[in-house]
């Protein structure tokens, strides 16, 4: 039997033809098995050589199988090597190689900000996970602040001392985290992402704002309404654009108003786009980062970077902008 099977395990020719004989020989009711159950009707003084017997074919023979399977593998592994191999002198494919393109979120940033270094404007940046404070306490919105609701914020645990972190729902609190690192004259813009718990066709939970803030001792609204119409000459590329301040209120700026540009830069004459709040900086914001409001003043403005991609770029869906659908991405996206 023990020759027989050997001979049967040196003929497999794949796994599973071994797998075959295995169980014919091994499995419960296999050749094996089938002369070990002769040993019940042996005479006693027989059954202890012959149970020993039969254990050593047992055991030579899945040795047999386990050696035999070992070489069978390697020898499917080599034949798939073989067959997967990559022909690297084989000339590349024609067509066309693609290319990566730039968001058009990103684009208008690096636009903005080349508009504003040209002014004379430094680059702020602060963390998206913020403090309470910053976000809210400092920029002149109390605890119970109604403001605070309009925001829609995604708030964090608050930790053991009560201090609660939120995404933060405007760019605001880098002028915060500027006026309390670095003296006047500041003129800074601050570019980034921030977070409001809100979502439907005109908005995503997460969107971009650019934040302008300039602290001097002799800034008014004169200068406030002059940097806006050059940043919106300059993005629309227009000789004159029509914009105009509509009275609003934000607790971190007085007076503050509502940024209106004619449609008509993008081709829709007759219409007012809101692009973004700004006002002159509140006298209790400069308290709140040790500025003396007696001798400061100064503008803030924070405007939507989606919205302005929107108008200039004619992209109807704001939600479009953050699907990662490369067909999207190829068409309204920039080349390198
Ligand atoms: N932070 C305000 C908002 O997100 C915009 C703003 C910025 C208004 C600076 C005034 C001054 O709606």
């Amino acid at each position: 039997l023990q020759s027989e099977l050997l001979s049967e395990i040196a003929a497999a020719k794949d796994l599973g033809a071994l797998e075959q004989v295995r169980v014919s020989a091994l499995g419960k009711s296999g050749r094996v098995s089938a002369v070990m159950k002769r040993l019940g009707s042996l005479p006693a003084e027989e059954r202890k050589t012959f149970g020993a017997a039969v254990n050593a074919v047992k055991t030579r023979v899945s040795e047999a199988l386990d050696s035999h399977k070992t070489i069978l593998e390697s020898a499917a592994l080599e034949a798939r090597l073989a067959s997967e191999r990559a022909d690297i002198t084989l000339p590349v494919r024609p067509g066309p190689v693609s290319e990566g393109r730039i968001h058009p979120v990103s684009h208008v940033m690096d636009e903005l900000a080349e508009i504003f270094a040209d002014m004379g404007f430094a680059i702020a940046e602060g963390p998206d996970i913020e403090s309470d404070d910053y976000n809210f306490t400092k920029l002149n919105i109390p605890q119970e602040h109604p403001a605070r609701q309009e925001h829609d914020t995604f708030y964090f645990h608050p930790d053991s001392n009560g201090e609660r972190l939120v995404l933060r729902t405007h760019t605001s609190p880098v002028q915060i985290r500027t006026m309390l690192s670095q003296k006047p004259p500041i003129r800074i813009i601050a570019p980034g992402r921030v977070y409001r718990c809100d979502s439907d066709q005109t908005h995503t939970p997460m969107f971009h704002q650019i934040e302008a803030l300039v602290i001097d001792e002799s800034t008014h609204m004169g200068h406030l309404k002059w940097v806006l119409e050059e940043m919106c000459k300059a993005f629309f590329e227009v000789d004159e654009v029509k914009m105009r301040l509509r009275a609003s209120h934000f607790p971190f700026t007085e007076p503050s108003a509502e940024i209106d540009i004619g449609a008509e830069a993008i081709g829709k004459p007759g219409q007012w786009l809101e692009i973004g709040g700004c006002g002159m900086v509140h006298p209790n914001v400069l308290v709140n980062c040790g500025l003396d409001p007696q001798r400061y003043q100064g503008f803030a403005f924070g405007m939507g970077i989606d919205r302005m991609a929107m108008l200039k770029y004619g992209i109807p869906d704001l939600r479009a902008f953050f699907s990662a659908d490369l067909r999207w991405l190829r068409h309204y996206g920039f080349s390198m």
